[in-house]
């Protein structure tokens, strides 16, 4: 089965004549998945709040060393919901990088509050703690770190700031920070579980916390207000962010097979090592305190011979594509005055190869060839 990604493609490469025959992404599924999904069926419970959304929540949580794990519909109801959370509404501010997908940004808007864009550092393509600290002001509520590209943020240097951090770690699964799984820094971290990730359930995401507290008040946002003990009784106002028993026996399919997806995404990448030249396609770089965890294989060139190598690559039917561009370039965020020219030079030069479990070497081989005639032609 193939998967598009919404990842935005770039009007440089839209789809050409060439019909796609190496997809940007695929999922992984196996007679594991099958099984569980069978037994939620077998069972007869398909909605929300049965006893495989639980299972799933304490192994997710168990594997990342958190105390509790919400499971909820998918990556972006888990970054609102640890916005709501944190009480986070109209009149505050969020501190956003201005490189990822926009959803941190605009979950920030949907909740009434406002997006206050930082710049990211060269060296990770994570927030920038100076860029963050010229940020603050004292109207910001929180800041939302997004371990980009399976690269964590430097929490260390976050959370020294003393202001709630939300890790959103949604391209970060089997990434680790100093040694410790990714989605166990911060005060509440968010993971989606969409079919392009890494571990995932079709649609699906996570917030997961330490504080017995925040995850009381998250699973009654998550569950109409409705109070656990008095049935029908509306204590808040609450919405559906339910995740449904189905949809976390895919995901505990998923968790049984966690190494073996994250090493086999991690492969990939090192096949591209082995077969690229980096001074034409350099990696997306790594700092020496993180472990990088591949969810698309990200490389770099010239701004200006970019076009041309994805035209490229889309003739020979190869679904690579542009990265997103930089958030203060997205109409719905664009402010005047706003200028973030690390996330703007990496946006103009980054692209994302194919990258899923299980590429086959000839795959690979095809994608090489097709990048080393691209540098040929130059
Ligand atoms: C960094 C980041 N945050 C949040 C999301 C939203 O997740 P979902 O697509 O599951 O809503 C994505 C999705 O790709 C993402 O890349």
């Amino acid at each position: 089965m193939t998967t598009r990604t919404r990842n935005h493609p770039a009007a440089d490469h839209r789809p050409g004549p060439a019909p796609i025959t190496v997809p940007l992404s695929r999922p992984s599924l196996s007679a594991v998945e099958r099984s569980y999904v069978h037994s939620a069926l077998d069972d007869g419970w398909i909605s929300g709040t049965g006893g495989i959304v639980t299972r799933f929540e304490d192994a997710l949580s168990r594997r990342i060393g958190r105390t509790h794990t919400i499971a909820v519909a998918n990556g972006t109801m888990a970054l609102e919901l640890a916005l709501r959370g944190l009480g986070i509404g109209p009149g505050d501010e969020v501190v956003v990088p201005a490189f990822t997908f926009a959803a941190p940004a605009t979950t920030v808007l949907a909740v009434g509050a406002v997006p206050v864009l930082a710049d990211v550092d060269p060296d990770t393509w994570t927030l920038s703690l100076h860029a963050v600290r010229a940020c603050l002001t004292p109207r910001t509520r929180a800041v939302i770190a997004v371990d980009v590209l399976g690269h964590p943020a430097d929490y260390d240097g976050l959370r020294d700031l003393g202001v709630p951090v939300i890790q959103d770690a949604a391209e970060a699964h089997g990434a680790r920070y100093r040694g410790s799984p990714v989605g166990g820094q911060a005060d509440v971290s968010v993971f989606s579980f969409h079919a392009n990730k890494a571990i995932s359930t079709g649609e699906g995401g996570s917030v997961s916390t330490n504080s017995s507290e925040l995850a009381d008040h998250m699973r009654l946002l998550a569950n109409h207000g409705m109070s656990p003990q008095q049935p029908y009784v509306h204590e808040v106002v609450g919405r559906n962010f339910r995740m449904t028993n189905l949809t976390a026996a895919l995901g505990l399919g998923q968790l049984d097979r966690w190494d073996e997806l994250i090493e086999a995404r991690n492969d990939v990448a090192r096949r591209y090592h082995q077969r690229l030249d980096p001074a034409a396609y350099a990696p997306r770089p790594v700092a020496p305190w993180a472990t990088y965890s591949c969810w698309l294989h990200t490389v770099t060139t010239s701004p200006e011979r970019r076009p041309a190598v994805l035209a490229h690559l889309r003739a020979r039917g190869i679904d690579a594509r542009a990265v997103w561009p930089p958030l203060h370039e997205q109409p719905v965020l664009a402010r005047p005055g706003t200028d973030c020219p690390v996330a703007r030079d990496i946006a103009r030069r980054a692209f994302w190869l194919p990258t899923y479990a299980g590429m086959p070497d000839t795959d690979i081989e095809l994608v090489a060839a097709a990048l080393a005639e691209a540098t040929v032609r130059k």
